[in-house]
């Protein structure tokens, strides 16, 4: 089974990004064929500046790259290196009616928001039609957001199949039902607008800032505490294996220590975990062509791919002649 990501290029970077997207997407090359790419042409719709386009691309290449995507695993690399992509954005532009796009949520949104919509904008899920359909993928894992693009992608397919024969694989689209969600320093979901994150790549002392920052009730330290109510102990669910959990929930019935105990301790868990990680990162950072060749390998390996599915689309649709 292949499966394809696409992820935008954007600073975030918090433990909230980790544990819902990043994560479960590296965990895809265990069990699937799979393919993912950082989006940049994407970007381009919300952003302008081309110096910081350009470094967020190479930074969310090095991030995900030094969390575990392992480029003899994954097909890895930037929607730009691939220009194929808008030929076929292009062919498929064709077979999308104008009222499949009118009717985009994400699009509606940002136009009710008061952005004023340009034909980027609009025509963003026919871009990411052609990501889809470029290469074959079968199933498209996505964010609730995403759903409906991918159902444009699918109906774009269907159209141009019904005109030239079974030549596009129609995808599906896959929501991670266990995903839970991942709680902030003030138990709302961690959200880089909510100003509750807690960044993977910080010094220590900034994580430990941080993690004092977690918001708790005031029961005094002698008292046993509650931890199913606990804001620390929901972000150390994440790291904790079992045992480690039920010792932690012995120390909040023990009543010897207060939460500033709990919160170092997490500062600790939460460096100690991303330790390989981040010295992964170091080194991409200190060489960053090498990231560039890792990327320009895997834009070699999927343009293979999408060569041979424009050979057949260029055939059918005439521009070859
Ligand atoms: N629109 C997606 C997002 O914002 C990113 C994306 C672009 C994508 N092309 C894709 C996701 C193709 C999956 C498949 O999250």
């Amino acid at each position: 089974m292949r499966t394809l990501s696409g992820i935008q290029p954007s600073g975030e970077m918090h433990i909230g990004n980790y544990f819902g997207m990043m994560k479960p997407l590296i965990e895809l090359q265990e069990t699937t064929e799979a393919f993912a790419f950082i989006a940049n042409y994407h970007a381009m719709t919300s952003l302008s500046d081309g110096k910081a386009l350009a470094a967020n691309t190479l930074n969310a290449a090095t991030n995900f790259l030094s969390l575990g995507i392992d480029p003899e695993k994954t097909v890895f690399w930037v929607q730009s290196d691939i220009p194929e992509v808008l030929e076929l954005y292009w062919v498929l532009s064709n077979f999308t009616p104008m009222g499949l796009l009118e009717r985009a949520h994400s699009y509606k949104d940002k136009v009710a928001k008061g952005i004023s919509a340009n034909h980027g904008l609009f025509s963003y899920p026919v871009l990411m039609a052609a990501d889809i359909l470029l290469f074959d993928s079968q199933v498209v894992p996505v964010g609730k957001d995403q759903i409906q693009h991918v159902e444009i992608a699918r109906d774009i397919a269907i159209k141009f199949n019904n005109e030239y024969g079974e030549i596009l694989t129609l995808p599906e689209f896959k929501i991670d039902e266990n995903l839970q969600t991942i709680p902030g320093i003030d138990g709302a979901k961690m959200s880089k607008s909510y100003g509750n994150t807690i960044d993977i790549f910080t010094t220590k002392k900034e994580l430990e800032k941080r993690a004092k920052q977690i918001v708790t009730d005031s029961t005094p330290m002698e008292e046993p505490k509650d931890y199913t109510t606990c804001n620390i102990y929901a972000i150390a669910e994440l790291f904790l294996n079992q045992q480690e959990l039920l010792d932690l929930q012995e120390r909040y019935k023990g009543g010897k220590e207060g939460y500033g105990h709990f919160k170092l301790y997490l500062a600790e868990v939460i460096w100690d975990y991303f330790q390989p990680y981040r010295e992964k990162r170091e080194h991409y950072l200190a060489h960053p062509d090498e990231v560039r060749e890792i990327l320009k390998s895997g834009a070699d390996k999927a343009r293979a791919i999408a060569a041979k599915n424009l050979d057949k689309i260029r055939a059918v649709t005439g521009s070859r002649y």
